[in-house]
């Protein structure tokens, strides 16, 4: 891989890809927030980024002036767009894009998947429990919404392998580009996963389940059955919000408990607390920095911003904000007032925030039942991702007292 010029300067040169900003994003963030809230760099084409609660927020509201055509910030982006509504898109559009998603995702539709969830943590478990180590990256919390997702959808859950290689081109690997041939990759996985749901869409229309792709081939949208742009835009933001998210959400709550024996036998002790603590894991390590691009010129915290320009939108740096958030860089697993961005703000807000709940929760407390002792393998190394989702990718962790 080509070497990347270093950065010179974060408030003017900020490079989210760089190895600093990836193993420890926070130092930059809060450095940043008190010297120069919003910071700018030439690179990716020229972006702003906040660092400010107040800030994020106002931008993640103001969808006249902010658009959500590209959400990830890519050193070339492909001259096609990969529309996959409702993410990518804006009002009028977005609103008819997203209430047709929502019926999936209620609090009861996704309490049904509760015993599922516990089966697949209990299996993954049983190979996992007995071992001196783990990696629990790849043996634990990789898989869980892979095979819940794919269990939604009514595709196989087998195909774990495949669907994180989709996501890695998607979101790690061709944010940069080295060699001049990211956007060809990128559209070719798009083009891969079209040809992997066009089989299963046609199947579920023929012969309709109860799964999600039988129920977006049902669905209207502004009263026309889906076109095969949108039911595909919408099957590839699902795959991979889906997936990629909440792997890293698990992933960082575990290193959490394998670097603090205190709150790990807290939870052991009460696990009637999971559910806090899970809040206040999702405020601490959120995974999902998204974008915007400005579509008139306009200042946000004095800062201005140039039309056409792409914003970073960091809402894991609003959440360490002290000004909204008491002891913002303290994990306190009981915090009680902890209204936290990690789902985003505004219209965009996340809506899978019941079904990552649910299985955060459910592979932590599915986890510390059965094992309770566990800590980071010096030896190894905890490798994190780097792009718009940020988590832990190799997690060493030594079993027993
Ligand atoms: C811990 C796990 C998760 C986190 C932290 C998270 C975070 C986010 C964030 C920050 C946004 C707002 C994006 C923006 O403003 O541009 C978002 C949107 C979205 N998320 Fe999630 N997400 C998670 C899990 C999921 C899951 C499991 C699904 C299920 C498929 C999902 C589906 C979506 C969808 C469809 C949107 C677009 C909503 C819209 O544009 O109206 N997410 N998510």
């Amino acid at each position: 891989m080509a070497q990347r010029p270093p950065v010179s300067d974060w408030s003017t040169d900020f490079d989210h890809t760089d190895r600093r900003w990836i193993e420890n994003p926070f130092v930059i963030w809060d450095d940043l927030r008190q010297h120069c809230p919003v910071a700018q760099t030439e690179r990716f084409g020229g972006v702003y980024l906040p660092t400010r609660y107040s800030d994020v927020r106002a931008i993640a509201y103001d969808t006249n002036n902010f658009s959500s055509r590209r959400p990830v910030i890519r050193e070339n982006p492909p001259t096609v767009g990969l529309p996959s509504p409702p993410i990518t898109s804006d009002p009028p559009h977005h609103k008819p894009a997203r209430m047709l998603l929502l019926p999936a995702f209620t609090p009861q539709a996704i309490a049904r998947l509760v015993p599922r969830t516990q089966r697949i943590c209990n299996e993954l478990i049983d190979a996992i429990v007995g071992a001196p180590t783990c990696d629990a990256a790849t043996a634990y919390t990789q898989h869980i919404p892979v095979r819940v997702i794919a269990y939604m959808l009514g595709i196989p859950e087998e195909e774990g392998d495949r669907f994180r290689r989709w996501i890695h081109v998607f979101l790690e690997d061709t944010i940069v580009d080295d060699d001049n041939t990211a956007a060809d990759r990128l559209l070719a996985t798009a083009a891969e996963m079209d040809d992997f749901f066009r089989p299963y869409a046609q199947a579920r229309r023929a012969d309709p389940g109860d799964d999600l792709i039988s129920f977006l081939v049902q669905a209207r949208h502004e009263g026309q059955p889906l076109t095969e742009r949108h039911l595909f835009g919408a099957l590839r933001l699902i795959l991979i919000a889906g997936i990629d998210t909440t792997w890293s959400a698990i992933g960082a709550s575990l290193w959490h408990l394998a670097n603090t024996p205190a709150d790990r036998a807290r939870l052991v002790a009460d696990p009637g607390l999971i559910p806090t603590a899970v809040e206040e894991f999702l405020r601490a390590y959120a995974p999902v920095t998204m974008a915007r691009q400005v579509v008139n010129d306009i200042e946000v915290g004095g800062c201005p911003m140039k039309a056409g320009r792409l914003v970073l939108l960091p809402f894991p740096a609003a959440n360490r904000d002290p000004a909204v958030f008491r002891d913002a860089d303290k994990v306190l697993i009981d915090r009680q007032d902890n209204r936290h961005a990690a789902f985003g703000l505004g219209i965009h807000r996340c809506i899978g925030s019941n079904l990552a709940r649910l299985e955060i929760t459910v592979a932590l407390e599915e986890w510390l039942k059965r094992i309770p002792e566990f800590r980071l393998d010096e030896k190894r190394a905890v490798s994190w991702s780097r792009g718009p989702v940020r988590g832990p990718r190799s997690l060493p962790f030594v079993l027993g007292a």
